[in-house]
């Protein structure tokens, strides 16, 4: 590795990739970034490699032909197939988990059960793959009850069920395949858990990880939180939901004795761990693992960063020490997500995008679901379709900053909620 002359190569084609991509583009260690298969926007600024993020064999060959120095992959399903593993295997290296460890987001099954032989907190849970055990199961649960499909469902996979009856309709279409196929083989039957969610994400090598600022995302596609769950419509950070000392007790009782009980089952975890918290009042729970950075919270939680982050995503991936903590801006960010109006059920899509010619101060365009045109123009593809990003020295002033963007961009479904951060401004 030339090491002040890297060539970088993205994967993945999201808001979360774009984000990266700059990111990397900034560090003064970086000649170049490559981005596959990529988005409108990140086609403006990259070199694109037109490849599919589940060939691993193809990925390697392009990685090898274009003598990449690291990749970081973005999306999960590729880090479930193991491109990480190919990539290590062919002399390249990568940050993500390896195969092994990717099943924390792969089964949420897997992970149930892990959580438990280490005593993590996280809801009260039983895991089946035949229809009668799960509805005698569903006898002894209280109402409302949480069905999950335990195999990867783009974050569709999990149904709060208010009746005995719709939970066992779900986990036999679940269980049939009907619904979520070979993801639903598997279901996780979950207590239903009430309190607010915060984003924990940790850059890992082995035991060892430094903590990204704490945010909070908003799955719902409606205001108020209502309507049905999306990949995510906005996020800020930090959110002050969780203390620096509610941190550190949460690294006492759920970090260290995740990154310690993969180490005990001989898995070495590299990449990033990304912990989705519901804070009871009974404490805080794990809802689940992901193994990559969140979308859209990388568009929050990178920005704040203070430091390159190269040389932390090289020594996670070598699995070499990493820093004791980051430096972070004493700034806040918030990202609103453009969306096509019925996403995340069916949308419209091709549809022109006009961003305003200057962009508005303390403000990022991020693209997602966005792709180039024959003629050249940059055109709606996907149902989160942009981020708008604001920065500022208080939450108030990023907001501002994001919604000024939302309002200059224009495409004829643009959809976006209104109360993104609702939760950190009605706090006393
Ligand atoms: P998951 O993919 O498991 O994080 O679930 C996606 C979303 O469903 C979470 O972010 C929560 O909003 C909701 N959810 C998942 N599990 C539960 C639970 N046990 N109780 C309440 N809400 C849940
Ligand atoms: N925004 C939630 C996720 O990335 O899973």
């Amino acid at each position: 590795m030339n090491k002040d002359n890297l060539k970088i190569l993205v994967l993945g084609s999201g808001g979360r990739e774009h984000t990266l991509a700059k990111i990397c583009s900034q560090s003064p260690l970086v000649r170049e970034v490559l981005v596959a298969p990529g988005n409108g926007g990140t086609q403006q600024e990259f070199r694109t490699l037109q490849l599919c993020v589940e060939e691993n064999e193809t990925i390697v060959k392009s990685a090898l032909e274009e003598a990449i120095d690291l990749v970081v992959v973005g999306p999960e399903v590729p880090l479930c197939n193991g491109v990480v593993d190919a990539l290590n295997n062919a002399g390249i290296l990568a940050y993500g988990p390896d195969a092994q460890c990717a099943r924390l987001e792969g089964s949420k099954a897997f992970t149930k059960d892990f959580l438990a032989r280490h005593h993590i907190p996280t809801a009260e849970y039983g895991n089946f793959s035949e229809i009668g055990p799960a509805v005698e199961y569903l006898q002894t649960c209280a109402l409302p009850v949480v069905v999950k499909a335990s195999g990867l469902a783009a974050g569709k996979g999990v149904i709060i069920c208010k009746s005995r009856e719709e939970a066992e309709q779900e986990v036999q279409d679940m269980l049939s395949g009907n619904s979520f196929g070979s993801s639903g083989s598997e279901v996780v039957i979950e207590e239903f858990l009430e309190g607010e969610e915060a984003s924990l994400h940790l850059i890992c090598s082995g035991e060892d990880y430094v903590a990204l600022p704490m945010s909070q995302d908003h799955k719902k596609v409606g205001e108020g939180d209502t309507g049905p769950n999306t990949g995510g419509m906005g996020a800020y950070a930090p959110t002050s939901v969780v203390s620096e000392s509610m941190l550190s007790e949460y690294e006492d009782s759920i970090v260290r004795p995740t990154l310690a009980g993969l180490k005990a089952e001989g898995m070495d975890f590299r990449g990033t761990l990304y912990v989705g918290l519901m804070l009871t009042t009974k404490g805080p729970k794990v809802l689940e693992f992901n193994v990559r950075f969140g979308d859209p919270e990388t568009q929050v939680i990178l920005p704040l960063v203070d430091q390159d982050l190269v040389p932390v995503l090289i020594a996670s991936a070598r699995g070499e020490p990493l820093p004791k903590k980051l430096q972070i801006k004493q700034e806040f960010a918030m990202v609103v997500v453009l969306a096509s109006e019925g996403y995340p059920g069916s949308y419209p899509k091709g549809e022109k995008i006009v961003p305003p010619p200057v962009l508005p101060p303390s403000s990022l365009l991020i693209h997602a679901g966005t792709s180039t045109a024959q003629n050249g123009d940059i055109v709606s593809s996907g149902g989160r379709v942009l981020g708008a990003v604001g920065t500022g020295t208080s939450l108030r002033e990023a907001k501002n900053a994001a919604y000024v963007l939302c309002e200059r961009v224009e495409f004829a479904s643009k959809y976006y909620r209104k109360d993104i951060g609702h939760r950190e401004f009605s706090r006393p």
